[in-house]
Formats: structure tokens, C-alpha cells, sequence
């Protein structure tokens, strides 16, 4: 059985990157933990960050300041000082669409840009997400913290297995989750409460196929949930657009696919976020700027969902915690919590689970964010 489902898995990842070019799962044995690099120092006074910060439209912005915000936690930071920039655009919406930004965004592949797409295909998306509610993450009209916005991300990993965290995670003010999120059954290590789940078209049906057996057979659906859409192709766009008309997906890979099958049928622009590719870019270069991009497959590189709602998550919160994300012990742990029989985990080639792994380390270290660890 174990063998047939890794299988599976392999050949549907191995189909999708046929398909869309992204996703292609090799297995990647690097031996070492790579390094944070260090960087040249810059002028701490360019990274400043103020509440009051004077941006031209209301972006996805911290709230108030609470007593450890991970903005003060950075900016006493030797290194993340300088790779933490607060006022970068994490998502995208109609406003900030210009003609530049299209000239510029053309010129880069996904996820970090356009290439390939059309210019109506990206119009027509944006168009339906062009009111304020879009550009932020949290509607701040009708949420009641007016404090310290504390937020938990949970990912898949088997160390959640028995963890006892369910009543800790859900004490956040928002949980986020990702890709094969498995709830039922497992409430008092992983909770029940989710506000926000990130996925990429891809990554999102590829869960429901890999880990149906597992219990996954349905994207968390709630009234008060947000989808993060993370553009990682043509396909996202498409069915962004196509959820929000409430019509089945017209064209492409996804052809004929009903979005409310995915997200319920209470399916309205507000409830849907994209990321900025920009946002992503920056992410990749300041962050996770992996050496597999030299590597053969380099450029089907890139961070992976879990690396990226992480860090979306420490871009918008005040506060963070980080569960089921990978730790140096992983080995001890199986591939996911949901798993009947422990299954090591897989590496590959397009992403950087070991750099991730780093990262998660050093910003658990620097108090920037809590990682959970056993
Ligand atoms: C940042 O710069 C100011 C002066 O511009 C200096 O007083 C302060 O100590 C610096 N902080 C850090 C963390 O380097
Ligand atoms: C912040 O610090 C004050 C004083 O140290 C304490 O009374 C309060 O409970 C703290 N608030 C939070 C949210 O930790
Ligand atoms: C931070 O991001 C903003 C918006 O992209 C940019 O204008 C600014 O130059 C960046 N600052 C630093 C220090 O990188
Ligand atoms: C967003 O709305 C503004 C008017 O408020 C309009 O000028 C702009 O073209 C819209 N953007 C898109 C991408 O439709
Ligand atoms: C999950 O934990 C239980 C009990 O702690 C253990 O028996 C089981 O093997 C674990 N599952 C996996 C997949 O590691």
C-alpha cells in the first residue's frame, strides 16, 4: 500500500510537470544544511518601519504594535534587519495593476511574473479584485483586535503527530493552513479553527488526489475562511477569475473544473487573496534564495507553499508561530501527521525543504517568530 501511494503521488506530480512545467518531483539528496548567507550591511535607518508608515494605498499592513511585535524582533536582528522590508506589497489587486507593472512582470516566469500569460487573461483576473478588501488580509472592519494580531501556521509535517497543540494553535487570533490540511480526526494536535488556506491550483489538487485516502477530501470551507491564491501559473489566474463569476473554469488545464466544488458556493471576491508574484520574487531573493537554481532543474526552483504562507504570515502578523514546519530532527518524524505508518520525507527537486528548514531555525532564534519543536 505505502509503496502504490508514493507512487501515485510520484506519478501525478511527474503528470503535472508535464503539464504545467512547475511541479516536478525528483528526489534532491543534499547533504548539508545550507547557510543563511550573510549580507553587506546597509544603513539600519533604510529599514526603519513605522505603524504610521506612509503607503499610497491600504496595503496588507501590521496592525498596532504589541509587546515582542517580530517587527522589533527584526529590526534588533544582525542580518534579518536587512532582509525584512515590511512595505513590499504582499498581495496583488486591480490598483496596483499599472502598465509598468505588466511591462516588468512580462519579462518574468511564474511564479515571479507573467511570461506566457495575456495581458486580458491578467486584466480580467485583477479587475474582479479591485476594492480595498483585496489589498489587505485582514478585514480590519470586522475583526475585534485592535491589538497585537497573533497568528498560527500550521503545516503538514509528522511532527504534529500526537503533538497536543489543537487548543494552543486555535488560540490565535488567525490559523493558516496549506496544501493537504487534514483536520478530522486529528483536532487535538492540529485544531479545528482555520481563517486562512494558501495553495497553489497545483498543489491544491494534488492534495486531494495524494492524500484522499488520508482523510483529505476536501479544502477547509468556512464563512469567515480566505483563500490565498499563490500565482504559481496560468491555472491560478483562470480559476481565481472563474470562482469569483461563479462559473466553471472555460479554458486550460483546469478546463471544465467548478470552483465552487473547491470553495463552497458562497464564493465572493472578498473571499479570495492572490500574492503579489513581486512579493514572492522578493521572498525567494532575500529569503530562500536556494543553490538549487544552478542546479539542472534550477529552473523549476521554487519555495514551496508552506515556505511561502510562512512567510506571508510574519510579513502581515504581529506575532507568529510556526507548527509542522520541518526541524532539524525531522528524520524522528514521518512526512505528515496524517500518515497510518511513518514515511520519511520527500525532497524535491524544485524545492528547498533543507534551506527552509534553516531559515525556520534562525528566525526561531532570532524571536522573530516561535517555532514549534519536540
Ligand atoms: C541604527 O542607527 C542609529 C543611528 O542612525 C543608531 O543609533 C542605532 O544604534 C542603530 N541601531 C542598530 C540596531 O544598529
Ligand atoms: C504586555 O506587557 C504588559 C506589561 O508588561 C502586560 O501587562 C500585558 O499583559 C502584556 N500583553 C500581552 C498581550 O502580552
Ligand atoms: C522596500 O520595498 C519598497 C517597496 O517595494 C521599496 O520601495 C523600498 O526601496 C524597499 N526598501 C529596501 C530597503 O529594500
Ligand atoms: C481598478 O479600479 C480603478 C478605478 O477605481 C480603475 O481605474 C482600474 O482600471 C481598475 N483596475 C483594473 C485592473 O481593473
Ligand atoms: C503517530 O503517533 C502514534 C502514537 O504516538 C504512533 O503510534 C504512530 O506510529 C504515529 N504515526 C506516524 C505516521 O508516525
Amino acid at each position: 500500500m505505502r509503496t502504490s501511494n508514493g507512487m501515485v503521488l510520484w506519478l501525478l506530480l511527474l503528470f503535472s510537470a508535464a503539464s504545467s512545467g512547475l511541479l516536478f518531483a525528483f528526489y534532491y539528496s543534499a547533504k548539508h544544511l545550507t547557510n543563511i548567507p550573510a549580507r553587506e550591511t546597509r544603513s539600519n535607518t533604510s529599514v526603519s518601519y513605522s505603524i504610521k508608515t506612509e503607503l499610497p494605498e491600504p496595503l496588507t499592513r501590521k496592525h498596532e504594535p504589541c509587546n515582542h511585535s517580530l517587527v522589533l524582533a527584526t529590526q534588533q536582528h544582525y542580518l534579518f534587519k536587512d532582509k525584512f522590508n515590511f512595505t513590499v506589497p504582499v498581495l496583488l489587486y486591480g490598483k496596483l495593476f499599472t502598465q509598468e507593472l505588466w511591462e516588468r512582470l512580462n519579462q518574468q516566469s511564474a511564479p515571479y511574473g507573467w511570461q506566457g500569460i495575456s495581458y486580458q487573461d491578467i486584466v480580467s483576473t485583477l479587475s474582479l479584485l479591485n476594492t480595498s478588501i483585496s489589498a489587505q488580509l485582514f478585514d480590519h472592519s470586522t475583526t475585534q483586535h485592535t491589538g497585537c494580531i497573533r497568528c498560527a501556521v500550521v503545516g503538514n509535517g509528522g511532527i504534529l503527530n500526537g503533538s497536543r497543540q489543537g487548543a494552543q494553535i486555535d488560540s490565535h487570533d488567525f490559523v493558516f493552513r496549506l496544501n493537504g490540511a487534514v483536520i478530522k480526526g486529528y483536532e487535538k494536535d492540529v485544531g479545528t479553527k482555520t481563517s486562512f488556506y494558501g495553495f497553489t491550483v497545483n498543489t491544491m489538487k494534488n492534495s486531494l488526489k495524494a492524500y484522499k485516502h488520508l482523510g483529505f477530501t476536501s479544502v477547509p470551507k468556512h464563512h469567515d475562511l480566505h483563500y490565498i491564491f499563490i500565482p504559481s501559473n496560468i491555472r491560478d489566474y483562470l480559476m481565481l477569475k472563474s470562482a469569483i463569476l461563479g462559473v466553471p473554469v472555460p479554458e486550460g488545464h483546469d478546463k471544465g473544473d467548478k470552483p465552487q466544488t473547491y470553495f463552497g458556493p458562497d464564493a465572493s471576491a472578498s473571499k479570495f487573496k492572490l500574492l503579489h508574484p513581486e512579493f514572492i520574487s522578493y521572498l525567494k531573493e532575500r529569503f530562500l534564495k536556494s543553490e538549487l537554481i544552478y542546479k539542472k532543474y534550477g529552473y523549476l526552483y521554487m519555495p514551496s507553499t508552506g515556505a511561502l504562507i510562512l512567510l506571508t504570515a510574519l510579513h502581515t502578523c504581529d506575532q507568529v508561530s510556526a507548527y509542522g514546519f520541518m526541524t532539524s530532527n525531522y528524520q524522528q518524524f514521518s512526512d505528515h501527521y496524517y500518515e497510518q505508518k511513518k514515511r520519511p520525507v520527500v525532497f524535491y527537486v524544485n524545492h528547498d525543504l533543507r534551506l527552509e528548514s534553516n531559515l525556520w531555525k534562525n528566525l526561531h532564534e532570532a524571536g522573530i517568530m516561535h517555532l514549534y519543536q519536540r
